[in-house]
């Protein structure tokens, strides 16, 4: 793969990337491909692969036949590849951080914090994994079953897992989903977000140098309306992971029939701020988690709510914070800051849309609103309430809206009322009230006094509604990428 790991220049040629088959780095026999743009400046990055159905076939049937001797493979020697695979991301840090600011508009910071923290994913997740053991159970504490038996009760794969990553962490969540799939034994099938392909062909790449055998991990590529529903659909997948959107993953979950899911899907992820709070820290919180790559993460925040004295306090200090820490730009200057371009125009367009509709219906824009291209300027909306375009769908984008409320029972009920359930923030100095608080919220996960996020990333990470199936986090996906096998040893008589 000559043009794998190659300098990323302005003004080398495209290159046209070839797919992973499980065997081999292969041009698609449909000699389709489709064109990366970057969100920076629409230029093409690369062209890759739209792949055949029948060629996800023959990599379905290669990942299954390849599967039980890598389960066969003892974990010692799994976990060392994992090591490895950690060591070369590492390696290639620098390489990694220059494509994902050019393919998805991270930040420098924030692109190699993506890459750091997925070698260090992949180390725990390989550490993590020589806990998790089989146990045995005696039969006879269960009333009627006194004769006595035993059950041997084995954690083993599920065969071959279908991995689907989003735009915005291609290499994070695809390794968040790779390594314990790869560890508990199972054969992968990669189906990289479109952009943010190629990153995931590269770190398919780093997979394949640490010793991941031929025919355990293929990556396919293509649109999701070319390739997508097929996969999902396949009679070979015994387990989905997939992180994106709430509509997509309905449609996936409704494809995919009985198997078993792990998706982490959208989030609106609001903000309480309790009468007591310390207004500086929830105010620096508050930019962190709402402009941070641009609010383009699941557990970006949407929306604020608080009593008329408290978001009195709380507004004029977000709004002066905002002059220093956060600067929209180029992603490749340092002079940006948390907030680059979004993932494309169409979706720029898509939010500047729900900004009017807000506007429209009686939100006030106190900075920001405006839209270059795939620019959208960082803003804050007051004014808003939770019927409005830019609260009640996933604005994926750096938008912070304001909500005012009379009481804190008003706000329970409007997280409570809402489609989504990732997390929320409480702030207050009363962490005692904080927790009383959060054990009203119907989300996956509540902060006190920090804003929402997944990681460390080996605390549990769920989200509840149409925010996700199953738990996340390193000892959770390890137990979510594989099923228990009782073998029940019956005493005769
Ligand atoms: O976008 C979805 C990610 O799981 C969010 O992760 O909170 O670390 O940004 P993060």
């Amino acid at each position: 793969m000559s043009e794998m790991f190659e300098e990323i220049s302005d003004n080398r040629t495209p290159p046209t990337y070839k797919f992973f088959n499980g065997s081999a780095w292969v041009t698609s026999a449909g000699g389709k491909t489709t064109e990366v743009h970057s969100p920076i400046d629409d230029s093409v990055l690369g062209k890759v692969q739209v792949v055949t159905h029948e060629e996800i076939d023959a990599a379905m049937k290669a990942a299954h036949a390849q599967q039980k001797n890598w389960e066969a493979t003892p974990l010692n020697q799994r976990v060392k590849v994992m090591h490895l695979t950690a060591d070369w991301i590492r390696q290639y840090e620098d390489y990694l951080t220059t494509l994902l600011i050019r393919e998805i508009g991270k930040t420098s910071d924030e692109a190699r914090g993506e890459i750091k923290r997925t070698a260090d994913l992949t180390d725990y997740f390989a550490d993590e994994v020589q806990s998790i053991r089989g146990f045995e159970l005696d039969s006879d504490n269960f009333p009627g079953f006194d004769k006595g038996g035993t059950a041997l009760i084995d954690r083993v794969a599920y065969g071959v897992v279908l991995a689907i990553a989003p735009f915005n962490y291609p290499v994070n969540l695809s390794g968040s989903k790779l390594a314990p799939a790869l560890l508990m034994g199972n054969s992968v099938i990669l189906k990289p977000p479109t952009q943010g392909s190629i990153s995931g062909l590269h770190l398919t790449q780093l997979f394949r140098k640490a010793g991941v055998p031929t025919g355990v991990l293929a990556t396919v590529t293509g649109g999701g309306g070319e390739i997508g529903e097929y996969l999902t659909a396949h009679g070979g997948v015994d387990m989905i992971a997939f992180t994106g959107n709430s509509e997509t993953g309905m449609a996936i979950a409704k494809n995919a029939g009985m198997k078993p899911l792990l998706f982490e899907c959208g989030g609106d992820n609001p903000v309480v701020v309790l009468p007591d709070a310390d207004m500086h820290l929830t105010a620096r919180e508050i930019i962190k988690g709402g402009f941070s790559y641009a609010g383009q993460r699941c557990t970006g925040i949407k929306y604020v709510l608080g009593t008329e004295t408290t978001l009195d306090q709380l507004i004029p200090l977000v709004l002066e914070l905002m002059k220093t820490e956060v600067a929209m730009g180029d992603p490749r200057s340092p002079g940006t800051k948390l907030v680059g371009p979004v993932i494309s125009e169409e979706a720029a367009v898509h939010i500047e849309e729900a900004i009017r509709l807000s506007v429209s219906a009686g939100a006030k824009i106190l900075t920001g609103g405006g839209r270059k291209n795939s620019y959208i300027e960082p803003t804050i909306l007051t004014d808003v309430t939770p019927d409005m375009r830019v609260v009640a769908s996933e604005v994926f984008g750096p938008v912070v809206s304001f909500v005012r409320i009379a009481s804190m029972d008003e706000a329970v009920g409007i997280i409570n009322r809402s489609r989504y359930g990732l997390q929320a923030s409480v702030f207050t100095k009363d962490e005692g009230t904080g927790i009383v608080f959060a054990r009203q919220l119907h989300v996956g996960s509540v902060q006190i006094n920090g804003s929402p996020q997944r990681g460390p990333d080996h605390f549990p990470f769920l989200g509840v509604k149409h925010s996700g199936v199953g738990v996340q986090g390193v000892r959770y996906s390890l137990e979510a990428m594989s099923r228990l096998r009782p073998i029940v040893l019956n005493k005769p008589g």
